[in-house]
């Protein structure tokens, strides 16, 4: 059997709705300050997108590109930086914005990272949390829904590269026919 969409577990208008409190919890916290947003490449880059249009504060954008090296689909802890920021964070305010938080190996190592360049402040925003799996207890500021244990697409992730395109987050599972 192969593995295809088999379902809808975040509408669009869910998405849409979540992220403007996101942006707007963000906007309060981080009020007055000039903040670099880091979108982590490349399942990130609508979530990042939608986020940064509901936040009213001052922003650069940048991104980092990052492959684990795992099997498909757990990822190991070892992280390998495919493009870096092109902007020097030391002394800004920075919100790394991710899509998926799973065992957390990822976000941990980005978190070090970034803490080691000396932001003034770093904070995390995830759309999608499965702590089910977690294996580091990262800390995350934001979290867009708490999801169970399932592997999920849509909303500019990805299952094989496929489906980054849909609107809303979908579930992958094994397809009849
Ligand atoms: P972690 O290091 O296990 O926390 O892995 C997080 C990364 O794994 C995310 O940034 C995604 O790229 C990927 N990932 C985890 N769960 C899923 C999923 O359900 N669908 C697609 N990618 C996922
Ligand atoms: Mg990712």
């Amino acid at each position: 059997m192969a593995k295809g969409l088999v379902g809808q577990l975040l509408s669009e208008e869910q998405i849409a709705a979540r992220v403007r409190e996101m942006g707007a919890e963000i906007s309060r916290d981080l009020a007055g300050q000039s903040v670099v947003v880091v979108g982590i490449l490349r399942g990130a880059f609508v979530f990042c997108a939608d986020l940064l249009r509901q936040m009213s504060l001052q922003t650069e954008v940048d991104f980092m590109a990052v492959s684990s090296y795992g099997d498909a689909t757990e990822s190991s802890g070892v992280i390998k930086i495919m493009k870096d920021l092109d902007t020097p964070v030391e002394g800004r305010h920075v919100l790394l914005v991710e899509d998926i938080v799973d065992t957390g190996l990822t976000l941990q190592y980005l978190k070090g990272y970034l803490a080691h360049q000396r932001p003034a402040s770093l904070q995390v925003a995830v759309l999608l949390d499965k702590p089910t799996r977690r294996k580091t207890a990262v800390e995350v500021d934001y979290v867009g829904f708490t999801i169970p244990d399932e592997f999920v697409v849509g909303y500019g992730i990805d299952y094989a590269e496929q489906y980054r395109h849909l609107p809303y987050v979908g579930l992958v599972g094994e397809q009849n026919g």
